[in-house]
């Protein structure tokens, strides 16, 4: 997934488009409000006494349409596991709302919550470890319908043979180990184990970043097929930009705990408007030498979770930040998300401020210059 940006233009595009008529909003199927999770650190005598928190979710809020992929995309430890975690209600949260087709999932109990569940289904990241070593290919498949209420076990079989297929392995697949597959091999299985609850929605948190390349693209577009083929909506993780690309129709960017800039896909990769993700586009190599030796570098590292910056939190890193002078606001108000075109939120105070011209300067004031202390934040 190397060639990943050679079609895009990372200066954003400041003339005025074209409005379009108002379209009709599209259904809602998952809504996120102010979403926070605060991991307690313990310290103090056998940890009895609380000493911080690590703000891994910390004000997050966003929809997911019936029938799209949002994809969400950021740099390691940026909260994008946990996010997903609280959304399937794996995890307490510390505030916020999380609503299913109107219904609130942390308030839903008794066989509401195990519908809720049902409907809601994740594909891991690790496919050898989140598949258990000591069961069959089919008892693991078929365990969702049993939870269920499917008794009889030739309907359970029937479905898991008719899976297997589905996904690309073979009916007698059924009765081996985890453990005779290939990380490809495994993850259709986390797959088919997914789908076999019939679910509306799917969290798939980075399901192909411990593939190989060569993998990658048939596991997505197995992913994509099913999608089609069953009604599914997605939510889709990753910290590969051009995964993320790939299969998503509109795209959250996270920084820190925050959505940041949220947009259309094609919006996302043609005319980024928030400085983190005009940066994270830029730092991605493209095979043409004249933009690679021209693009903006992230620098340093992401703050820690547990004291981020004051203010805008992606300051100590922003490099319009430094061309506009460091303007006040940026360290003492944190910027909400706004709309700055239609269906394009971004979370900053000076996107506007974003132009071609400032982004030469950036370069030219250093931003532009890789070196061993800079890491390209795209390759995470
Ligand atoms: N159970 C936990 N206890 C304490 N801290 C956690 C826990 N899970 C995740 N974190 C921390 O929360 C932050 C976000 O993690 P995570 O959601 O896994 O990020 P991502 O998936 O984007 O890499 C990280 O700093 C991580 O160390
Ligand atoms: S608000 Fe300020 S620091 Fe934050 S992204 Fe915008 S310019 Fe950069
Ligand atoms: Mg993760």
């Amino acid at each position: 997934m190397a060639d990943v940006s050679g079609r895009r233009q990372v200066v954003p595009n400041v003339a005025p488009a074209a409005v379009p008529p108002p379209t009709p909003a599209p259904e809602a199927l998952l809504e996120v409000r102010d979403l926070r999770k605060h991991f307690e650190i313990r310290g103090g005598l056998l940890g009895a006494r609380r000493v911080g928190a690590i703000r891994a979710v910390d004000g997050v809020s966003f929809e997911v349409r019936r029938g799209e992929t949002l994809g969400l995309v950021g740099e390691s430890g940026c909260g994008k596991t946990t996010l997903g975690k609280l959304i399937l209600r794996l995890l307490p949260l510390s505030r916020g709302e999380v609503r299913f087709a109107g219904r609130n999932v942390f308030e839903a109990s008794g066989d509401e919550l195990k519908e809720l569940r049902r409907k809601m289904q994740v594909v891991f990241q690790d496919p050898y470890s989140s598949l258990d070593s000591r069961m069959t290919v089919g008892d693991i498949i078929g365990e969702g319908p049993l939870i269920h209420g499917m008794r009889s076990r030739q309907q359970r079989q029937e479905i898991v043979r008719a899976l297997l297929v589905r996904v690309g392995l073979d009916a007698g697949h059924a009765s081996r180990y985890p453990h005779e597959f290939s990380g490809g091999q495994r993850q259709r299985i986390g797959i088919a184990r997914a789908l076999a609850v019939n679910p509306e929605f799917v969290v798939c948190d980075e399901p192909v970043s411990a593939l190989d390349v060569s993998i990658q693209s048939q596991v997505l577009n197995l992913l994509r097929d099913l999608q089609e083929e069953f009604g599914l909506t997605y939510l889709f993780i990753a910290h590969n930009l051009a995964v993320v690309e790939h299969i998503s129709d509109r795209v959250a960017v996270m920084y820190l705990g925050r959505v940041v800039e949220l947009a259309d896909v094609e919006a996302i990769y043609r005319d980024p408007r928030h400085p983190y993700t005009v940066a994270l586009l830029s730092a991605v190599p493209v095979p043409d030498t004249r933009i690679r030796r021209r693009r903006l570098v992230l620098t340093g590292d992401v703050p820690s979770p547990a004291s981020p910056p004051s203010g805008c939190r992606f300051h100590t890193r922003c490099w319009l930040f430094e061309v506009l002078g460091r303007p006040g606001n940026c360290v003492a108000t944190e910027p909400e998300l706004r709309e700055l075109g239609i269906g394009h939120q971004i979370a900053c105070h000076w996107a506007e401020e974003i132009t071609p011209q400032a982004i030469e300067a950036a370069i030219r004031a250093g931003a532009g210059a890789p070196s061993a202390d800079r890491q390209p934040a795209g390759s995470a």
